[in-house]
């Protein structure tokens, strides 16, 4: 662990001490469009009452120019990519008039929130998909804080690739001030052809199935290469969420580290330190920053190749993702970072039923299928489930590649190969699960009864048949 943090902190405590250092720059301040290189088009709420957001929003192809000089058709929410950034807070209740104007079917799944099923956004299970030219609204309260995400439940790997995702944030009040400058950072990639135009998501066949298809433009909310504007010792807060439809993001940065305090479900139990940082896709992190440096200097933010099975690594460089460039000020001293730790009460698991799922790939008339115990989604018997019950799910991962598995609407509690909660524990709702590994999680069902989807979220493998459902009673 390097340990660059406490350098040149002392002098500046004490000339704090000695009144000295006074009517400087704010060091709390952040120079004038820091952002502004990643703003993301915000929602915009026309209900009047604070306590619900009530927007608009139409799902649409539109000419973007993701890479100068280039016209994409891309498929957007609102004509934006990511879509509108929506931010709430928790106990709100969110209502999205939506209409369909893309061409074929589509709907919308909240990821990662507990909400009733008939919301969830699941086409043919919670709802029917929304046809093009229909509207469908969907209205709940959003139960938890945290970093979520909303795209498509239908023909997933391209419309997702296609450009349909955006940020959900939802804001605790109650939560501690001045953990940092807060960003959100919507990570994707897209694959475009030299003309500008979207790659067919087959490419490739089975092969490319197999593999997951990425796209070579690493996208963050929507930019190639943003460069972002930070002060010297100033605490950033990056909320950070995988939204591509295959691309594992690994992170890393020289000299910098993580200091993680949050994933899928708000914060952890303790904050963990990290040279890298490892999202699957669907994964968040709620991470820690203190940029250090010259004034004036820049440094990357890069994509690091994640082993994630069989050739998946081969003849790939490391990619910058973004930037990070320090203002002309001097470094300032960094605020003590204030406590997020959690309780987090691990699940009673006496009288948990069992579930055990192998995800699995086969052939079907000459065609690789993906499933799980054998079975493609669309053969596959529901996974039963009662309200109140605790259930502990055994997931196996028998193929040559990683898969991040995620279930619909409900938190779960990863646990260690003995049952024991992994620590720092967490809430999650998607989990890497690596090749010839073993997935494990405790997780309660509270009363919202339903059809919930759970799948791997390589979208090319869930499209390709690896899904299934928990029919909750
Ligand atoms: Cu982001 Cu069915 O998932
Ligand atoms: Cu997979």
């Amino acid at each position: 662990r390097k340990t660059h943090l406490p350098r040149r902190r002392a002098p500046l405590v004490l000339l704090g001490l000695l009144g000295l250092g006074c009517g400087g720059p704010d060091p709390g301040a952040q120079p004038e469009g820091w952002d502004s290189a990643v703003a993301m088009r915000p929602a915009t709420d026309r209900n009047t009452d604070p306590k619900t957001f009530e927007m608009d929003l139409e799902a649409r192809i539109e000419e973007l120019e993701l890479v100068a000089g280039l016209k994409t058709p891309a498929w957007t929410y609102d004509g934006s990519i990511p879509g509108p950034f929506v931010r709430a807070n928790v106990g709100d209740r969110l209502i999205v008039h939506f209409r369909n104007a893309l061409p074929e079917p589509t709907t919308i799944h909240w990821h990662g929130l507990r909400i009733p099923a008939a919301m969830d956004g699941a086409a043919e299970h919670s709802q029917p998909a929304i046809q093009p030219g229909e509207t469908f609204t969907y209205d709940f309260v959003l139960p938890d804080a945290g970093l979520f995400w909303y795209h498509p439940h239908v023909h997933s790997a391209a419309q997702l690739g296609f450009g349909l995702y955006g940020a959900l944030l939802v804001d605790d009040p109650t939560e501690p001030a001045d953990l940092g400058d807060e960003l959100v950072l919507v990570l994707s990639d897209m694959a475009i052809r030299d003309d500008g135009s979207l790659q067919d998501p087959q490419t490739g066949l089975d092969f490319g199935t197999l593999f997951g298809r990425e796209g070579d433009l690493l996208l963050v909310n929507g930019r190639k290469n943003p460069v972002i504007q930070a002060r010297a010792g100033r605490r950033q807060r990056w909320r950070l969420v995988n939204a591509a439809k295959s691309r594992y993001f690994q992170l890393a940065m020289k000299e910098h580290t993580f200091t993680r305090i949050g994933s899928d479900g708000g914060f952890m139990e303790k904050p963990v330190e990290s040279a890298a940082l490892v999202l699957a896709p669907g994964e968040r992190a709620d991470v820690l920053v203190v940029p250090r440096g010259a004034p004036g200097s820049t440094f990357a933010v890069r994509w690091v190749p994640y082993d994630r099975g069989y050739g998946t690594t081969f003849n790939r460089p490391e990619e910058e993702v973004f930037r990070v460039r320090l203002t002309d000020e001097a470094e300032v001293t960094e605020t003590p970072r204030p406590k997020t730790d959690r309780v987090i009460t691990p699940l009673d698991l006496a009288g948990a039923t069992p579930i055990t799922l192998d995800l699995t790939q086969g052939e079907v008339d000459g065609k690789m299928v993906m499933g799980i115990n054998g079975v493609p989604s669309w053969e596959a018997v529901p996974v039963p489930a009662m309200v109140g019950e605790t259930q502990v799910w055994t997931v196996k991962n028998t193929m040559d590649f990683d898969h991040p598995f995620h279930l619909h609407g409900f938190f779960f509690q990863p646990l260690d190969a003995s049952l024991a909660p992994i620590h720092p524990m967490e809430w999650k709702d998607t989990v890497n699960v690596p090749v010839d590994g073993t997935g494990r999680f405790a997780v309660r069902y509270d009363d919202r009864p339903g059809m919930w989807m759970f799948h791997c979220h390589i979208l090319d493998h869930a499209d390709a048949g690896m899904m299934g459902m928990l029919d909750l009673q």
